[in-house]
């Protein structure tokens, strides 16, 4: 059988997770999608760094677009992250290319998936992104996948691990804001700038993407009303906790007689509900089906394993053949977020 042969570009804690799996689960990848998974080039900004991973089997490209062109790779896996620069031509490139390419990166796909989704189906190519939105919780496969028969009502969560782990840490701890946002930046939580994870900003991001999948809607990452964690006190959490109740940086999309709304703030929770309950840096998302009722999953949201695990079910999945998007319906079809305003007499 033919082999699905992959590129992979960016070797950071993801990366190197990926190709920790492909070669640690290389019989149970064959068995899972009929025909053997291979890594044929990588590149990264680096190229002599120890990763804990052997790489050396590999061809090396040191451009990016390069790899993403190559005629001997079937899907370009973008794992450097980013929304602009680089990451963004390479993925075009691939799709340019007719290749297939699974990505983490939420930021370009919230601010460009659409277009490059599109422009793939316009290719014969799939864009996946299971692992941008919530990291290991399988949380898009339970939309297009679980939950395909259900009118979905609406979707909530918590989606930034480091925004949750500084409000539980203030909780617990009574430690400041600035004392637990150190701990968090050790720990190796925090985006490159800080400020997407504080800010809101990631967590908007992923929400983004998750409501235009749930509503079949496009990607209006602009429209969302979005507020970080920056003004939450010690004060604020513990007069929350005397009435009961914990704060989280909650998003919320949900269709209105207005069209979509969506929106990323610090909320009140009860202390005692699933959400209430959510420590250090795990993700939860709930999702509310008109079949269904409620589920709630709950898990990682970022590093190496979670996110790693992620990446994989899409190259499994297209190791298997599928050729449906990350959007669960042709991109093309999306619905503007926002119905066209009716005019009354
Ligand atoms: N900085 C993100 C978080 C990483 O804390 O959740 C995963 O997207």
């Amino acid at each position: 059988t033919t082999p699905l042969r992959l590129g992979i570009a960016g070797l950071g804690t993801v990366g190197a997770g990926v190709v920790r799996i492909v070669q640690r689960h290389a019989d149970l990848l064959e068995a899972r999608s009929g025909r053997p998974v291979e890594i044929v080039a990588v590149t990264a900004r680096t190229k002599g760094r120890d990763r804990g991973v052997r790489l050396s089997q590999y061809e090396w490209e040191d451009d990016p677009v390069a790899l993403a062109r190559r005629d001997d790779i079937d899907v370009f896996v973008e794992l450097m992250g980013g929304a602009t620069g680089t990451p963004k031509e390479a993925v075009e490139a691939a799709i340019a290319a007719g290749k297939d390419v699974v990505t983490a990166n939420k930021a370009l796909l919230a601010l460009h998936g659409q277009d490059l989704a599109e422009a793939a189906e316009a290719n014969d190519a799939v864009i996946r992104f299971e692992a941008a939105v919530a990291g290991g919780i399988p949380v898009v496969k339970a939309l297009t996948e679980g939950l395909a028969g259900n009118e979905v009502t609406r979707v909530m969560g918590v989606m930034n691990g480091t925004c949750n782990y500084i409000l539980t840490r203030m909780q617990a701890a009574g430690l400041t804001y600035q004392e637990v946002f150190a701990e968090a930046e050790a720990l190796g939580y925090l985006e490159a700038d800080p400020e997407l994870d504080v800010g809101g900003i990631d967590a908007g991001h992923k929400l983004a993407l998750l409501a235009s999948i749930a509503f079949g809607t496009r990607v209006d990452f602009d429209a969302m009303s979005l507020e970080g964690i920056g003004k939450v006190s010690i004060a604020d959490i513990e007069q929350a906790a005397d009435m009961g109740f914990r704060i989280k940086l909650l998003g919320v999309a949900q269709m209105s007689g207005r069209g979509l709304e969506t929106r990323m703030s610090p909320c009140l929770v009860p202390a005692a509900s699933p959400l209430g309950q959510l420590e250090n840096a795990m993700n939860m998302v709930v999702l509310e089906g008109d079949a269904v009722g409620q589920i709630v999953l709950q898990g990682a949201g970022a590093g190496e394993g979670p996110t790693a695990s992620a990446v994989m079910a899409d190259i499994i999945d297209l190791a298997r053949g599928t050729r449906l998007s990350t959007f669960g319906q042709p991109a093309a079809a999306l619905k503007p977020a926002t119905p066209a305003a009716v005019s009354t007499p």
